[in-house]
């Protein structure tokens, strides 16, 4: 009975809005009509990478949190799995069902620009986050926001040869392996980035291996196993891209019979994202060094949302502050592209203040 009076009342609203409009789009119109007047709220489709890292997690909480229903929004949540296809196909989904916005949280950098197009065709502006899209036309998305990786990677390697210099080690034959993310994500490319220009500028470092731990903590543990098994007791430094890759190498490392930790002798686990729990093991000493990339954008997209709706041009790309937090207190500061950085010590006290 409830569904016949809601179709009733569906065709009367279609039949009033293709009328006052007069329009040929009227299906369209009275979409619209019918989403405003039910809720007046902004739909936001998102696509989001997958649910990889405790970081994506929190990342996904900042969104559906930010979008809700009490904020005014209507939030169209998508996890693509890790698949660029997923990514795809959500976003033309969006596009028919004519969202005020789309926010795209893109697994690669590259083979964007044809369902971009599509939007911008449609007229529904593209918020980009977190990593970056490379397409042949900057104005196929509105703007983006996030993290600038290679800084990120160039920050975690102004610290290790900081603290190889501060411990004694500065001249030290000194051999990395890199765990790296997915590859083509920006947070892959950067973070590679910053260690290959160290390794090429410090003569006494050796990348003895790349290989990609797909930003998880099953794929890191797996990938450091065949690295211990190639280069056993050569590896002095591990450098996961992520702390989930993080917490995989250090299983991988422990049931070898290995140690981690920040002694002379010991694998030094370098990671990236500095969330509770990778914070938790920088405090035990497991992971020496967390360069934390921020997955906080909830708010940041609301911003650049609002700005649109108030009929301002928000700021094309927006870089994210981010910091640097230590096991040890040799290095106190380190500077990467001509800024310095504090090195936060971490404690129980900076652990129960951080949100994610
Ligand atoms: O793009 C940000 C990266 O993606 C984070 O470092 C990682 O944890 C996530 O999966």
């Amino acid at each position: 009975m409830k569904k016949i009076l809601c179709s009733v009342l569906l065709a009367t609203c279609m039949l009033f809005s293709l009328t006052a409009c007069g329009s040929s789009n009227g299906s369209k119109d009275a979409k619209k009509a019918d989403d405003s007047s039910k809720s007046g709220n902004i739909t936001v489709g998102f696509s989001q990478v997958g649910a990889e890292s405790d970081w994506r997690t929190a990342n996904s909480t900042s969104m559906k949190e930010t979008f809700s229903e009490e904020n005014g929004y209507t939030l169209i949540f998508d996890d693509a799995q890790q698949k660029q296809e997923n990514q795809i196909k959500a976003i033309r989904n969006f596009i028919q069902q004519e969202v005020d916005y789309i926010v795209l949280a893109p697994v690669t950098e590259t083979g964007w620009d044809t369902v971009l197009k599509e939007a911008k065709d449609a007229g529904i502006p593209v918020i980009i986050v977190d990593r970056m899209v490379k397409v042949s036309d900057d104005s196929l998305y509105t703007a983006w926001v996030g993290s600038n990786f290679e800084l990120e990677g160039k920050k975690a390697a102004a610290w290790l040869k900081a603290y190889l210099d501060a411990t004694g080690r500065g001249n030290e034959k000194i051999n990395i392996v890199d765990i790296q993310g997915t590859i083509g994500a920006s947070a892959q490319i950067g973070r590679t980035k910053g260690l290959e220009a160290a390794c090429k500028e410090n003569k006494n470092w050796t990348l003895l291996a790349k290989e990609t731990g797909e930003f998880t903590q099953a794929k890191g543990q797996e990938v450091m196993e065949s690295l211990l098994k190639k280069h056993g007791d050569d590896i002095d430094v591990v450098y996961c891209e992520n702390d989930n890759e993080a917490f995989g190498a250090i299983d991988a490392i422990t049931a070898a019979g290995k140690k981690v930790g920040t002694g002379k002798d010991d694998i030094l686990v370098m990671s990236f994202d500095s969330t509770k729990t990778g914070l938790t093991d920088v405090k035990d000493g497991k992971i020496i060094l967390d360069t934390e990339c921020n997955p906080l954008h909830g708010p940041r997209v609301e911003e650049i949302i609002k700005s649109l709706e108030a009929g301002k041009e928000p700021d094309k790309k927006q870089y994210v502050d981010e910091e640097v937090f230590a096991a040890v207190k040799d290095v106190a500061k380190i500077s990467a592209d001509g800024k310095d950085y504090d090195v936060t010590v971490v404690t129980d006290d900076v652990i129960s203040k951080r949100a994610y």
